[in-house]
């Protein structure tokens, strides 16, 4: 059924692409407050917000995110026994693309980056993924768009980085978002037939 809700889950993008227009801190606070709303593995509420509206330090954030893919790319074949995703050619060359690029192309000139961070305690990560959905739609609804960062993960390398992020060391990243006014909303990526993914036991 087409209601309020099914539109903004359907409607909600990722957005590549903001306007130079800070969101008020009221807004963001608002945003949060969706997060803090879903719901966690025994009510544990495991997330804590760092919520970054310094564009210079987020600038900073994407270079230390592209001197690390930097790093992995020269070590590739030792960190391809962790990682067999590495042996695709094409994510060699979009990682490439990333840590070459003199653009924002990590958090694409985001006015707000918000990074989740957790325990590493059973069910954390599920709750904080519910968590960042709850806020990407809420702000959808009030003409926010948001981004979900997996390549900020690369910031937990960074040992420097996580300090300078106020991350406590038993802490890791558990999702990053950005937030912002959208300059352009993309087409909608095509979803899977039903038919492809749901298998009914009836
Ligand atoms: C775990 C996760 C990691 C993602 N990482 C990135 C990322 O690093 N950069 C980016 O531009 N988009 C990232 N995305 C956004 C996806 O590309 C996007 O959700 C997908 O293409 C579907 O598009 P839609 O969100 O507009 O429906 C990520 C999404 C998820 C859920």
């Amino acid at each position: 059924m087409e209601n309020e809700v099914m539109k903004c889950i359907k409607e909600r993008r990722s957005i590549r692409n903001y306007l130079v227009k800070d969101v008020p801190k009221e807004i963001i606070e608002e945003i949060i407050l969706a997060g803090k709303y879903a719901p966690s593995a025994e009510n544990r509420q495991p997330w804590r917000f760092i919520v970054i509206t310094n564009r210079e330090f987020i600038k900073e954030l994407s270079e230390k995110v592209k001197e690390q893919i930097k790093k992995l790319l020269k070590k590739k074949r030792r960190w391809k026994k962790r990682f067999k995703e590495l042996e695709d050619e094409r994510l060699i060359l979009f990682l490439q693309a990333i840590a070459n690029s003199k653009e924002d192309v990590v958090f694409h000139n985001a006015p707000v980056v918000i990074f989740i961070i957790t325990k590493d305690e059973a069910f954390n990560d599920e709750s904080c993924a519910c968590c960042a959905e709850n806020m990407m739609l809420y702000a959808w609804s009030i003409g926010i768009g948001s981004c979900w960062i997996g390549l900020a993960k690369f910031l937990e390398l960074d040992e420097k980085v996580m300090e300078g992020l106020n991350v406590p060391k038993e802490y890791h990243v558990s999702a990053c978002l950005t937030f912002g006014y959208p300059a352009k909303i993309p087409k909608t990526p095509i979803r899977n037939p039903s038919a492809d993914v749901i298998k009914w036991i009836e």
